[in-house]
């Protein structure tokens, strides 16, 4: 655990570890990242190294603002122009072709790399500070539940990070939407923080890109996107809708639920929006995740959510974390 870590809201001082090689971890609107900067090898590879990575899995570059995009990378097409004026700062990550300036490790040697402007206000007081863009996962032990809080952070990585940089708990809850425009037809790669109709909205129809359970998880069109993350440690099983929950019998066993359902018979009932609102249960939906799984349960039952708007990204998370 992590007694030691510093944990603060000193934007100086993370700019400072930044600029030599240390790692941070910055709070963002959708999860909390472990940040490094993006043109110095030696301090991307630690990041891959105190999450226990594999380095084929590419890292997000985050920016303080979209003028910067062009420096590194080599095309700007018009359609991610679109969004990112519209939707930045906020939570998509636009995959283009990249520049030399960004090393092979950042991108795990593919040609695309991964830019968003994040919106939440420190990290982008951060960004113009430290001068160098943040490669930044989030910041989790691989293939773990993703952090919303600093102590989140802090109980998972806080032995190897040399500075948990605090701003609250994050806002939106699950990591951003990537898309490629590695290709002339934009592609979804993983649904996240903005839904799919938000994309379509501005730039119309967009593909997602679909999984092939024939190859291994490093050969999958987005290669970060594997069959099992997110995970809690005890098993987690899935529901529809409107099933009703019923505990398994002679188990000690947790839900994850929302709308106003009203199950018995669970040790731990945890509803993160009766309302049912999607924003709601996207804000709560790890840190649920994390209270279930160390609540001293033998599972959890987890309802799917609509798969529309950020249900789609949630059913998506819950779909790894489940399998
Ligand atoms: O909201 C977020 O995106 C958070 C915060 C910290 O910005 N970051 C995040 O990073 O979720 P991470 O490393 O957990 O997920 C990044 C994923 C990769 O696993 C991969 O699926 C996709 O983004 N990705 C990144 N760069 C890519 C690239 N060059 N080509 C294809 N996919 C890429
Ligand atoms: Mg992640």
């Amino acid at each position: 655990m992590s007694t030691h870590v510093r944990i603060g809201t000193d934007i100086d001082y993370a700019a400072a570890v930044l600029r030599s090689g240390g790692l941070v971890a910055i709070p963002t609107e959708t999860v909390y990242g472990l940040a490094a900067d993006a043109t110095n090898p030696k301090a991307v590879a630690a990041i891959f190294a105190a999450k226990n990575r594999p380095t084929f899995d590419p890292l997000i570059v985050h920016l303080a603002d979209i003028s910067q995009v062009r420096e590194y990378v080599c095309a700007f097409p018009p359609a991610a122009e679109q969004l990112a004026s519209r939707y930045w700062p906020g939570p998509i990550t636009l995959v283009l072709p990249r520049q030399s300036v960004i090393p092979d490790l950042v991108t795990s040697g593919l040609d695309g790399v991964g830019v968003r402007v994040p919106s939440h206000p420190m990290t982008l007081q951060l960004l113009r500070t430290c001068q160098c863009p943040l490669a930044a996962p989030s910041a989790n032990p691989f293939g773990g539940i993703s952090p919303t809080t600093a102590s989140h952070v802090a109980a998972g990585l806080g032995h190897v990070v040399d500075y948990i940089l605090d701003g609250g708990p994050c806002t939106v809850g699950v990591e951003s939407t990537v898309v490629s425009f590695m290709q002339p037809q934009a592609v979804v790669l993983r649904p996240g923080g903005l839904s799919i109709e938000a994309i379509s909205a501005v730039i119309g129809p967009v593909e997602r890109a679909v999984s092939d359970p024939a190859k291994d998880d490093s050969a999958q069109p987005s290669p970060g996107m594997l069959s099992r993350h997110y995970a809690p440690r005890i098993p987690m099983r899935l529901i529809e809708r409107d099933e009703i929950a019923i505990p398994a019998s002679g188990q000690r066993c947790g839900l994850l639920t929302w709308g106003t359902n009203c199950e018995t018979g669970f040790d731990r009932v945890i509803n993160v929006s009766e309302a049912g609102d999607l924003q709601s249960c996207a804000a709560g939906f790890f840190a649920a995740l994390r209270d279930l799984d160390s609540s001293g349960l033998d599972c959890i039952i987890a309802r799917k959510f609509p798969d529309s708007g950020l249900g789609v990204a949630l059913n998506d998370r819950l779909r790894r974390a489940s399998s």
